[in-house]
């Protein structure tokens, strides 16, 4: 609703002289721009649980990452490493014109419940909505356990 409030007081604006400062797409009430890079899911050992890795990728305003669904998981949940312990977090805010990191130790995607085991180099899905953009799909690929793209 903020968004079309500032479109229209622009859209008023316009041909004026004072017309355009505070109009600017920088003002960070601009739309997201959302894209997903670099999903995988180290290849879990049992079926109780997986963690999940990505990066969220924003051209645009800010946004928040509000809820993750995946058809490999009963449940699927964000989680933040804190120390040696993992912490449920309800909503991730995506910073404008930045980067949400989904990394070891620290922000994970964690799926609990697995309807099955996946296997090195099967896709899965994972349906990441938020509080601005429409959903997306990202396809994370299965990795081996102990695969780190910083290591690699
Ligand atoms: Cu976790």
């Amino acid at each position: 609703m903020r968004r079309r409030t500032t479109d229209l007081a622009c859209a008023i604006a316009v041909g004026t002289a004072l017309a355009l400062t505070g109009c600017s797409s920088d003002a960070g009430d601009s739309a997201p721009r959302l894209s997903v890079r670099d999903g995988f899911i180290p290849k879990p050992a049992l079926k109780d649980m997986a963690g999940g890795f990505l990066t969220i990728v924003n051209k645009g305003g800010a946004d928040k990452l509000v809820s993750i669904s995946s058809p490999l998981a009963e449940e699927t949940i964000g989680h933040r490493t804190v120390g040696q312990k993992m912490q449920q977090v309800k909503s991730f805010d995506i910073p404008a014109n930045g980067e949400l990191d989904f990394e070891r130790g620290g922000n994970h995607l964690m799926f609990m419940k697995l309807d099955h085991l996946p296997k090195v180099g099967d896709k899965v899905e994972v349906e990441l909505r938020f509080e601005k953009s429409d959903p997306l799909t990202a396809e994370l690929e299965v990795k081996e356990a102990t695969y780190n793209p910083k290591n690699s």
